[in-house]
């Protein structure tokens, strides 16, 4: 099996008792390795469709499998296991913590899951944040950073426990041209260093077609 697969995956909200369905019946295979940009216009339902590939969500009909696990058969605290470990995610805000420095940042995931000793979290978090040309930001905090330097702090955080699949939500969207060219450049090197599966939500069809592969939602389906 591909190491991510959605079988006719369905999304409605309800508004009120009235369900408006926004994800029709998404199939995809998806192998390891792969950078994947989804795109499609704005309420088409890209980032509705990446909390459920991040098991953030969950589908009103169809299946998840990632990485051989069915999604819908696990109890929370193994989502929450799989989130943490597995996945990382960028998102178009931050959501860096203001109180502390980028390093403290990029560490929390690994504090949380307690699987590495701090001093190689350390080490691994001082590493990253060179790779993402933060070398000599490591004790700013998050108000003493650039919006691109703030967003490059948060790939950093998402990459620290090493997850299979990178999920990023319009990553550049509160960024310049400049800012998120080069943005979106880091995410693909450090995707392919990293050994992650990339998947970005974007509607900057500029840098979608840059990367191997695009998904088009439209009208809640794939055309591809
Ligand atoms: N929690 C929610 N409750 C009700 N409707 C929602 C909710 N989240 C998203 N929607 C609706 O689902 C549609 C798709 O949203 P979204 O996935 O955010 O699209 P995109 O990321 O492509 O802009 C939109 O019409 C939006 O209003
Ligand atoms: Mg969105």
């Amino acid at each position: 099996m591909p190491f991510l697969v959605t079988e006719r995956l369905e999304k409605s909200y309800s508004l009120g008792k009235v369900p408006v369905p926004v994800l029709k019946g998404i199939t995809l295979r998806i192998e390891k390795g792969e950078h994947i940009a989804v795109i499609g216009p704005s309420g088409v339902g890209k980032s509705t469709l990446l909390h459920l590939l991040g098991a953030l969500d969950q589908p009103t009909a169809g299946e998840v499998f990632l990485d051989g696990k069915t999604l819908s058969t696990m109890t929370p605290d193994e989502l929450a296991e799989l989130r943490n470990r597995d996945i990382g995610f960028i998102f178009q805000f931050h959501h860096l913590l203001p109180e502390f420095t980028a390093t403290e940042n990029v560490l929390m995931p690994a504090l949380l899951t307690n699987s590495t000793s701090r001093t190689a979290a350390a080490v691994r978090a001082k590493e990253l944040l060179e790779k993402v040309g933060l070398g000599a930001r490591l004790n700013h905090r998050p108000g003493e950073l650039s919006g691109g330097e703030q967003q490059r702090v948060a790939v950093a955080r998402a990459l620290m426990n090493r997850p299979r699949l990178l999920l990023c939500d319009e990553p550049s969207g509160n960024l310049d041209g400049e800012a998120a060219a080069s943005l979106h450049r880091l995410l693909i090197e450090l995707s392919q260093s990293e050994g992650s599966t990339l998947i970005i939500a974007t509607h900057n069809h500029e840098l979608a077609e840059t990367m191997e592969r695009v998904i088009e939602l439209r009208d809640g389906k794939v055309a591809e």
